[in-house]
């Protein structure tokens, strides 16, 4: 093994918590926490990535309050799944793995109302940073967003705030905070979405400034030896919106905000998601597990200007990546297709501090085990993509190549 993969599977730190090796999966949202409490099979996915070697496990989507789901079979951080957190800690803890969390808030764009047909939506229509349409919820009784006033924008970054001692007070090992994917938190740091004049508006450092509060706010509740990691887009792949050249400024500052390390993703789920995934398209299975026939016409319609085809290679993000590493001062985690030694070895010469594992420990949660053990270790993934279709689909998201694990 060459010291460049040693180095991948020796301990190492993120502010302080120790980790058995570099490879941390990735926040999936995986359908499994139907009516927003975490079942069994949630649980049991995240102990199994532990026994599987895999240092750190995030729990994907983690939303900052019940009004920041995308729909109603997403977790929120309350107390009443306090004690399923609890368990699902507790089962990868006795796996020598640790959990992340991955604190979001789906900010302007969701279904969550009419999804769950009980009105759980608290407000009149979902809030961003400036008045627009909420694609997602245009079948759901939830077609436009609001523009947030100064004081909404401060309530919600206690709201951030508050989620994030609430996960420290349930044990989660670190906190991952999500800047992308066109999220609330990223709506604001795009100017595609983000049309305001004041001052969480026009020049980068406005646009930043919502991140960078619930940053100190986050901080401020979880104290300064917590690890926090943060997901940010390097691009939103749309016209108009954040450019791969403004991805080392928007880690630079979030590294002199305090963030310990940054995880460098693209695309925007509303608008370019496939970036984030290259690999087959994935919208003819979300078609066919769409349940509002509404929204399968709009799909079939609008769905393939925004489901762009990105063929899949190994290590697809790294030419931009690599910029933020060579740019910037903390830790820097890469993450896109990362699916056999050649890959880590190749990453780790870059000096990327960790590896995030989304796709490929679907395949085979023993990823990191098996590769530790064979230096010839190739995943066996097709990115056939069949996972992410699956995300609202009966039962969650599985690998369609790997019967064993669900
Ligand atoms: C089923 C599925 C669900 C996902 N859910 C999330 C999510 O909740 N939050 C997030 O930031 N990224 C999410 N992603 C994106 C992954 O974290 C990751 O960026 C992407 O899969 C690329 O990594 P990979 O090539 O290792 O799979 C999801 C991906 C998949 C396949």
């Amino acid at each position: 093994m060459s010291d460049y993969l040693k180095k991948c599977f020796d301990e190492a730190r993120i502010n302080g918590l120790i980790l058995r090796n570099r490879l941390i999966k990735a926040a999936t949202f995986e359908g499994k926490s139907p009516n927003g409490i975490p079942g069994e099979s949630h649980i049991r996915l995240h102990e199994r990535m532990g026994e599987g070697g895999i240092a750190l496990t995030t729990v994907g989507y983690c939303a900052a309050e019940s009004d920041g789901r995308i729909n109603e079979n997403m977790i929120y951080m309350h107390d009443g799944i306090k004690p399923q957190l609890q368990q699902l800690i507790a089962r990868v803890h006795a796996t020598g793995a640790k959990v992340s969390g991955q604190l979001s808030h789906c900010g302007n764009f969701t279904k969550s109302k009419a999804f769950s047909g009980r009105g759980l939506f608290s407000g009149k229509r979902p809030m961003g940073p400036s008045f627009g349409i909420n694609s997602l919820g245009m079948a759901y009784g939830l077609p436009f967003t609001g523009a947030m006033t100064v004081a909404e924008i401060k309530d919600r970054v206690k709201v951030f705030g508050r989620a994030a001692a609430f996960m420290k007070s349930t044990g989660f090992d670190a906190i991952e905070i999500h800047f992308g994917h066109g999220y609330g938190i990223s709506q604001f740091i795009s100017p595609r979405t983000n049309k305001r004049t004041d001052e969480y508006g026009g020049s980068l450092a406005n646009r930043m400034r919502f991140a960078l509060e619930v940053l100190e706010e986050v901080r401020k509740n979880v104290g300064d030896d917590f690890p926090l990691l943060g997901k940010i887009s390097m691009t939103d792949g749309v016209k108009g919106g954040v450019h791969w050249n403004d991805s080392v400024e928007i880690a630079s500052m979030l590294d002199k905000g305090g963030l310990d390390c940054v995880i460098c993703s693209a695309g925007t789920s509303s608008m370019n998601p496939m970036i984030m995934f290259h690999g087959d398209n994935m919208l003819p299975n979300l078609i066919k597990n769409e349940k509002s026939p509404i929204m399968k016409l709009g799909m079939k319609m609008v769905g393939p200007k925004l489901f762009r085809d990105y063929p899949y290679k190994e290590n697809y993000l790294l030419e931009h990546a690599r910029r933020i590493r060579e740019k910037v001062g903390n830790q820097v985690c890469y993450i896109g297709g990362v699916c056999s030694n050649d890959s880590i070895e190749a990453l780790m010469k870059e000096g990327f501090d960790f590896i995030q594992l989304g796709r490929p420990l679907f395949f085979d949660p023993d990823f990191p085990n098996n590769a530790k053990a064979d230096v010839n270790y190739v995943n066996g993934c097709t990115h056939c993509n069949e996972c992410a279709g699956l995300i609202e689909a009966e039962g969650g998201v599985r690998c369609v190549l790997n019967e064993h694990f669900s």
